[in-house]
Order: C-alpha cells, then sequence, then structure tokens
C-alpha cells in the first residue's frame, strides 16, 4: 500500500436511528442510560478519543433527543459530531446510505461503530484501525467467538479460512448457526467504496431491510479484499439489545469502578451492594456501608464514612464527613467534619460548612450552614443562611414561600432557635438572640435578644454585647 493510503484521514460513522424493539421500550435505545449516561454518549465519546477528522452520527428514532444527548457530551465544542438523518429505518445498510450525500466522495477511512455497543475501549479501536490500515483491505470486520451466538450476524468463511460472506440469524442454515464467530458491527471500510458497494444491497431477506452485512460480500465479488480481525474479548464488543443486556452491562461496568476503588484504599463493607459513577471520585480510608449510591461527578474527600442507604449525586463532600444512613444529598457542598444525617435531605446547591452536622429528617435546601452550628431534629430550612455556631431548634421551620414568591431567611452567629419555631421569610434573627420554643417569627429579630409569642415580641435583652 502506498503511503499516501496509509494517510487517508479517518471519518467516523455511528450508527443510532433504531428504536430497539427488543428492548421493548418507547424510549430509543441509545438513550437508555448505563452508569448514568446514554449509550449514545459512550460510544461517541469514545470515537472522540480517537485520531480522526469527522463524526457523523445517523439518527431517527427521537432524533431530537439523541442529538441533545450526544451534544451534552461534547459540552461547548458544537462541531464534534454532525447528525445525518434516516427517514425510515429500513437497516444497517440504509442507516449508512443516510450519510451518503456527506461522505460517498470522501477519499476517507471509514470507521463504523454502533450505538448499542458501549463498552469498546480506544485502544482496541485504535488497533484495529491500524490493522485495516495496514491490511490493504477495502472492508475489515472486527468479530469475535462467541459462547452462545444466538441473534448475531455469523461470519462465513471460505475453504482457506478467508472472508465469505455475513449471515444473519435469522437468515442462517441449522449449519451456520452452529458458527461461534459473530460480527460485532464494527467495521472500517475505504469510504468510497463502501458507497459504491451498498448501492448494489437488495433487501431480500427475512427481515426484508437493507443490511450493511451484505457489503462485504458484493466487494469480495468485485475483487476487493476483505480482512477480518477476530478480537479476542468479547464482552468488551456486544452490544445491548434488551434490558437483560444492560443490567448486566451495569453489573460489569459497576464491579470495574468499585474494584478500581478498592485499589485506591476505599473500603466497601459490600463491594456487590454500592453504586458508584464511573465519573465520581472517592478519597482514601473512606468506608462505603452497603446500599449507598453516588452518582454523576460526585467527589468524597479521604476519611468519610457513608452508611447504608444514602445517595450522593453531583456533590461535593470534604474530608473526615460523616454521612449518616439514609440521606439524600443533591448537588450541595459538605465541608469537612461535617455530620449528616440519617435521614437528611440537602438540596439545591446547598453548603454545609466546617464542622456543621445536619441530624435527623432536616431537610435544607438552597441554603449556606455556617461553621459549628447545628440542625438536629424534624426541621426544614430553605433559602437560608445560617451563621456560625448557631443552633436551630427541634422543629424548626423557615416559612420560604408566601404561595408566590420565595423569601430569604438570615438567622446569624450564635443564635439559639427554639424548638418549634416559625421563621416567616423575609426575616433576620440577629447575632447572639434567641427565640423561645413555638414563637412565630414574623420581623426582625436584633441582636441579642428574646423573642417569644405569636407573634414573636421581644422579651429581653439577653446581654450587652455593644463594646
Ligand atoms: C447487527 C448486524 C449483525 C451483528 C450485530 C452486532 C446487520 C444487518 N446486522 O445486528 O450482523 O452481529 O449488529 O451487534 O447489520 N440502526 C439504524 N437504522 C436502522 C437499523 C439499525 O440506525 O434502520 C442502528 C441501530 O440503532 C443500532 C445499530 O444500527 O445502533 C445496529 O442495529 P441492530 O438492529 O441492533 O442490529 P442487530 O440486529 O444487532
Ligand atoms: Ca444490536
Amino acid at each position: 500500500m502506498s503511503p499516501q493510503e496509509q494517510q487517508r484521514p479517518l471519518d467516523v460513522l455511528i450508527l443510532a436511528a433504531g428504536l430497539g424493539t427488543r428492548m421493548k421500550s418507547q424510549k430509543a435505545k441509545v438513550l437508555h442510560e448505563l452508569g448514568g449516561r446514554p449509550l449514545i454518549a459512550h460510544v461517541t465519546r469514545k470515537a472522540h478519543a480517537l485520531d480522526h477528522r469527522k463524526i457523523y452520527v445517523v439518527v431517527g428514532h427521537q432524533a431530537a433527543d439523541v442529538k441533545a444527548a450526544v451534544r451534552r457530551e461534547f459540552g461547548s465544542d458544537a462541531n464534534a459530531a454532525a447528525f445525518v438523518t434516516q427517514k425510515q429505518q429500513r437497516g444497517t445498510g440504509d442507516a449508512v446510505m443516510s450519510a451518503g450525500e456527506a461522505l460517498k466522495d470522501s477519499n476517507s477511512t471509514l470507521l463504523v461503530l454502533s450505538g448499542d455497543v458501549p463498552l469498546v475501549r480506544v485502544e482496541t479501536l485504535q488497533k484495529f484501525v491500524d490493522y485495516h490500515r495496514a491490511s490493504g483491505a477495502a472492508c475489515s470486520i472486527l468479530s469475535v467467538k462467541l459462547e452462545n451466538p444466538t441473534g448475531y450476524g455469523r461470519m462465513v468463511r471460505d475453504a482457506s479460512e478467508g472472508f465469505a460472506r455475513i449471515v444473519e440469524q435469522k437468515d442462517a442454515t441449522p449449519e451456520e448457526r452452529l458458527i461461534r464467530e459473530i460480527n460485532s458491527g464494527i467495521y472500517c471500510f475505504e469510504t468510497a467504496k463502501l458507497f459504491s458497494a451498498l448501492s448494489e444491497v437488495k433487501p431480500a431477506n427475512q427481515q426484508g431491510e437493507y443490511y450493511l452485512t451484505d457489503v462485504p460480500a458484493i466487494l469480495a465479488t468485485g475483487g476487493e479484499k476483505i480482512a477480518i480481525y477476530l478480537h479476542q474479548d468479547a464482552r468488551e464488543v456486544s452490544g445491548i439489545n434488551t434490558c437483560a443486556d444492560l443490567a448486566e452491562f451495569e453489573n460489569l461496568l459497576r464491579r470495574g469502578t468499585i474494584r478500581g476503588l478498592m485499589m485506591e484504599g476505599v473500603t466497601f463493607i459490600d463491594p456487590s451492594h454500592a453504586y458508584v459513577s464511573a465519573e465520581a471520585q472517592i478519597g482514601h480510608d473512606c468506608v462505603i456501608y452497603p446500599d449507598v449510591l453516588i452518582e454523576g461527578d460526585t467527589v468524597v474527600g479521604d476519611g468519610c464514612v457513608i452508611r447504608s442507604g444514602s445517595r450522593i449525586t453531583n456533590s461535593k463532600i470534604g474530608t473526615n464527613v460523616v454521612i449518616k444512613d439514609h440521606c439524600v444529598i443533591v448537588d450541595s457542598e459538605v465541608d469537612s467534619n461535617c455530620t449528616v444525617g440519617p435521614f437528611a435531605h440537602l438540596r439545591m446547591n446547598t453548603r454545609l460548612e466546617e464542622g456543621s452536622a445536619i441530624g435527623n429528617f432536616v431537610e435544607v435546601k438552597k441554603s449556606r450552614v455556617g461553621r459549628g452550628s447545628k440542625s438536629m431534629h424534624l426541621t426544614y430550612l430553605g433559602d437560608a443562611t445560617i451563621g456560625e455556631q448557631t443552633n436551630i431548634g427541634a422543629g424548626t421551620i423557615t416559612c420560604n414561600y408566601d404561595g408566590k414568591n420565595k423569601h430569604e431567611t438570615i438567622i446569624e452567629d450564635n443564635v439559639k432557635i427554639g424548638s418549634d419555631t416559625l421563621l416567616v421569610a423575609p426575616v433576620t434573627v440577629g447575632s447572639g438572640s434567641m427565640t423561645a420554643a413555638g414563637s412565630v417569627v414574623t420581623k426582625d429579630v436584633p441582636p441579642d435578644s428574646l423573642v417569644a409569642g405569636v407573634p414573636a415580641v421581644v422579651k429581653k435583652k439577653l446581654k450587652n454585647r455593644d463594646k
């Protein structure tokens, strides 16, 4: 092969227009999530990591959502992928054909991937592309051998073990169904040759579809070379077709993530019952109890203990934090040496500062709790800013919503909010003050004052702090 041929740029085409009937779902298959991200996002991320020119994604079913999922994966890099639309889902060959306009005259090598094969590794794809470029073939097919090849297209080899054709499960004879070597659905093509052969594909098969898998045999008949790359790790390139496959992959991915964390010094009391996203980070000497979920980009610092039944999503946890049983922490920050729970709920940019504590049945929304402050029982803190060393008594409620708008509550340093206090926002409780049990605070409380009653009025000055 000439050096020019070896240097053809690589384009990537990802097929993602199908509904995925075997999922028995309203949702397009490639939108189902694995490790908290849609399948299509996994595949596009792998493609993007290759040395490539352009990524094309074929969309059809729920095209808008599939496009959105791809765009989310690439963030601000809006040009990272282009989309082509397959109007009717008439098979994988037809799906590739729908990219004809964009690609057919292109002097490139085309890597074809399926949106439902999420675990394939970048190194495997790179090796496969290198193999194809060195082979001088018009098409290379990545195959694997499976114990149970049911459902896949089988690789039929000729007398000299070379490529003969691919036969789909539904079209295969009983003998062909015994073949264990299957087509992974990952191919490299010389782009122009692919599109000239595609025009010869006919839907003359059991499913009445245009099969991409007919293209290699058409090329071979025309005298082109077809190469087969037999890959050893079958798991990595197997596709997701059913919810059972999805659960199996989830389990595989999760076990890999948790094994990696254990190697980095995280203790899991029962690794088979912990759920940690691949993006999350967990520090050394953390102890994670059974049935904990750590989702999204959560970061947990060193030495934390997370007890059973807690879920932490897209949050930042400092060092030596204790999260007791059954807490929900979403989009929030918990600084070092805090304790949370049991049964606490932190959400919407809540921030617990160093050494503060939130206890039993306390919900904290979009609030800041200052250093060393505590709210231990049966409380709602919403849109509140709480100073340092303040204690919020049991049953306190910030009444932040007047039926139309949300209002803020400010509770300054060294305050003691008595049990069952209602703080009708907007309202400020000055530093050093105290509310008596059962107070309904409707007006700002000056510093160092004791208020009581409904509505609460100042009963006495606590001490003279003016110096
Ligand atoms: C396909 C292969 C089969 C291979 C298997 C590997 C064909 C005919 N068969 O079968 O040989 O063993 O993959 O996983 O290619 N798609 C479209 N438009 C369509 C149809 C499908 O975009 O009209 C997309 C799907 O969204 C999916 C991919 O192509 O991402 C594969 O389609 P699927 O129906 O899953 O093919 P298989 O039956 O698994
Ligand atoms: Ca498939």
